[in-house]
């Protein structure tokens, strides 16, 4: 437009049809755009509220966009269906996580568990409860979780996603006890992390939960416990004496 010429004056025709309107906005000319869209893109070039002004264009209006939404939507669901159906999504444990994993397994444990924080434990952190739950974790989790001072299991450097080291920094002595003994009751489903709560005491639970409360702060005598080379697992995890104790010692 010429530099002073007096602003070009718009046919009724051209008002939403593509123009070149007063306030400089170029609406390009598409006889086969959607009527929603034609609709919506002249109705804020021209400063109207946005909205059709009757009920047969309002109809109009939503059903172009709700067709459109669904459409995304199809769209959306296919993609994510090729992502899987074609092997783009990863499975290998040591493979990277998938786009929004990390953050939708957090919220998801994050929600569930920030319900049972508040739980109050009825077990206190006595050296004796904190002795019987060194032995419980030893036993049952430093596979995974390791011990003080000693690096990460091969158990723990093969899984996905890595359980945490408790016994070595901060661990989780941040946490209320009452998540933790949830996360030990429970397990964490599609991690490695198992449910103890079918295998456990109620009071073991607490205890464990305690004893990783207290993780950077324990007495000697439990720390000795933790660190302390231990007999081999089947020596410690026998539940009834062998048979044939029995017809030594028959009241055993
Ligand atoms: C087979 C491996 C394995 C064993 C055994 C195991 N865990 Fe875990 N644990 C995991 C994994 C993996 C995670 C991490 C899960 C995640 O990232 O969501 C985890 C997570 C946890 C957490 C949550 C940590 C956090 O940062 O919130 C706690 C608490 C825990 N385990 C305690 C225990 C206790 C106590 C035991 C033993 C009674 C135990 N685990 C046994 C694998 C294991």
């Amino acid at each position: 437009m010429a530099k002073g010429a007096p602003p070009k004056r718009l046919s009724p025709g051209q008002r939403g049809r593509g123009a070149v309107t007063r306030t400089g906005i170029f609406l390009a000319e598409s006889r086969t755009a959607p009527y929603a869209c034609d609709q919506f893109a002249s109705s804020v070039a021209f400063g109207n509220s946005g909205f059709p002004a009757n009920l047969e264009e309002s109809m109009g209006f939503w059903k172009g966009w709700i067709l459109g939404f669904l459409a995304a939507l199809v769209a959306a669901a296919a993609a994510v269906f090729c992502y899987f159906d074609f092997g783009f999504a990863p499975v290998a444990t040591a493979a990277a996580p998938m786009p929004f994993e990390r953050f939708l397994a957090n919220h998801a444990l994050h929600a569930v568990v920030a319900r049972a924080a508040g739980k109050v434990s009825p077990v206190d952190p006595t050296e004796a409860n904190l002795q019987s739950a060194a032995t419980v974790y030893r036993e049952n989790c430093a596979v995974c979780h390791g011990l003080p001072g000693e690096g990460k299991t091969r158990i723990a450097q093969g899984e996905f996603p890595k359980p945490p080291q408790l016994l070595q920094g901060k661990g989780v002595t941040d946490d209320p006890v009452g998540r933790t003994f949830w996360v030990v009751q429970n397990g964490i489903r599609l991690t490695g992390m198992p449910a103890f709560g079918k295998t456990l005491t109620e009071t073991q639970l607490w205890q464990v939960a305690e004893l990783l409360a207290h993780a950077q702060d324990l007495p000697a005598s439990v720390k000795d416990h933790l660190t302390r080379l231990a007999p081999g697992p089947a020596l410690i995890t026998l539940q009834k004496p062998p048979r044939w104790t029995h017809a030594v010692f028959p009241s055993g």
